[in-house]
């Protein structure tokens, strides 16, 4: 493909200018990819004489390419509750949430959700999730099944729940361990697939069950875990009851070995220093998920101070409680949360998490988020005039910064003219 291209080798780090080094950015380049493999990147001039006869070129040389966007934690059972009305956390759970979940007990609800799910993140360029499915081991199979036959690379899980939730919705103790187990063995590194043990947050699962799901991450250090952190006052509170041994929301999970270097924690906004460097010791991530924190009136994540405690992050839509999967959208919200907080994120900063920053803290990037020789075929092409405003602010930018920081705050799933993964056109724009 020849195009403009963009993809970092390192962290920009937070400033107007680029750290030195961590921008690759051909303005009239190519990509070579063979097999859901990329083979070379370059300059087109240089790779262009070195290619077969053979290969066949796609000329976009209007279009920017960047790696597929990786969403590091949303919920696809929540699709058709995205928008719903005026609670907080626990009632927004109680009243739509749990409620929607439970329609997942049905495997050809969850079959059609999975690919109503997967067809909305390829047209918003979405590459890699991950994803909770219900606490049905049926979500899961479909989810998974949906994915394989994409040829994505996708993390999910069954949710854990044994307590605190609508009976429909709640496992047995071991059975959910059980049924863990049995997702495990049959899906995680079938392709590009990987399994998240996913017990969704303290106060809906006994000690006994976070004990086992840290079992099994320690029985396979090469799982996932994904769960929800210190997202809403409430919350906490709920949390200090239910735990009254813990000194701290993190200890819960500390205690039952589930902070680690593969753990995602989902927002993470009331911590205070201390839990933010016991979870840099253990090289853990927390998912900001701004679209979700401004809906449901979370608060507002104090990135400098994560960033500050050297602290992995990652960058999430967090559908349902997040009102857009589209990561343009995310960076959007992600900017307006920092400009709240007196911490503009630059386009750079934003670019690289959605790309490589998210595939090192979820440990994907050997696989994934940048574009080079080696890596997977996962990308997306970009059109920075695919709408009359887009277009008329991009014919003012006068240099790559500006047009990334327009992308970011005004475009839209219009803007993803392609997205491809595993080397295959997964979707197109249809205009
Ligand atoms: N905490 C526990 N479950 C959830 C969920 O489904 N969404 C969000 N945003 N927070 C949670
Ligand atoms: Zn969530």
């Amino acid at each position: 493909m020849r195009a403009r291209i963009l993809s970092f080798d390192a962290d920009p780090g937070d400033g107007d200018t680029p750290n030195e080094g961590s921008v690759v950015y051909h303005e009239d380049g190519a990509l070579w990819w063979e097999a859901g493999r990329i083979r070379a990147l370059g300059n087109w001039e240089e790779l262009s004489a070195q290619l077969p006869t053979d290969v066949s070129v796609i000329d976009q040389r209007d279009k920017l390419v960047m790696p597929g966007f990786i969403d590091s934690h949303v919920h696809y059972v929540q699709l058709d509750i995205m928008a719903s009305y005026g609670r907080q956390l626990l009632d927004w759970l109680n009243e739509y949430t749990f409620p929607e979940e439970c329609r997942f007990a049905q495997r050809e609800h969850a079959e059609h959700m999975a690919d109503a799910f997967l067809d909305e993140l390829m047209r918003v360029g979405t590459t890699t999730a991950q994803v909770f499915c219900s606490s049905h081991p049926n979500s899961v199979d479909a989810f998974f099944s949906a994915a394989r036959r994409r040829d994505l690379c996708m993390l999910a899980g069954k949710v854990l729940m044994d307590r605190h939730a609508p009976e429909e919705l709640t496992d047995d103790t071991r059975g959910g361990i059980r049924d863990s187990e049995r997702l495990i063995s049959d899906w995680h590194g079938t392709g590009r697939l990987g399994y998240s043990v996913t017990p969704r947050f303290a106060p809906t699962s006994t000690r006994e069950q976070l004990d086992a799901a840290g079992g099994l991450l320690r029985n396979d250090p090469s799982l996932w875990l994904q769960t929800h952190l210190s997202e809403n006052l409430g919350e906490l509170d709920w949390v200090a009851e239910l735990f009254p041994d813990s000194r701290d929301y993190l200890e819960v999970y500390e205690k039952s070995n589930l902070v680690g270097p593969r753990s995602t924690f989902a927002h993470g906004i009331h911590l205070d220093n201390g839990m933010r460097g016991r979870l840099a010791e253990r090289g853990a991530n927390i998912a900001f998920c701004p679209s979700s924190n401004l809906f449901l009136g979370s608060g507002l994540f104090d990135r400098s101070a994560a960033r500050d405690n050297n602290l992995n992050l990652t960058l999430a839509s967090d559908i349902g409680a997040g009102t857009d999967l589209s990561g343009l959208a995310t960076l959007k919200a992600g900017y307006q949360v920092g400009q709240l907080r007196g911490q503009p994120l630059t386009a750079w900063a934003g670019f690289h998490a959605l790309t490589r920053g998210n595939a090192v803290s979820l440990s994907l990037d050997d696989r994934i988020g940048r574009l080079a020789p080696g890596m997977d075929a996962d990308f997306v092409v970009l059109d920075l005039y695919a709408s009359p405003l887009l277009a008329r602010r991009m014919a003012r930018c006068t240099s790559l910064a500006e047009e990334l920081f327009t992308l970011m705050m005004l475009g839209d799933d219009r803007a993803v003219h392609e997205t491809w993964a595993g080397g295959r056109l997964q979707h197109r724009r249809q205009t």
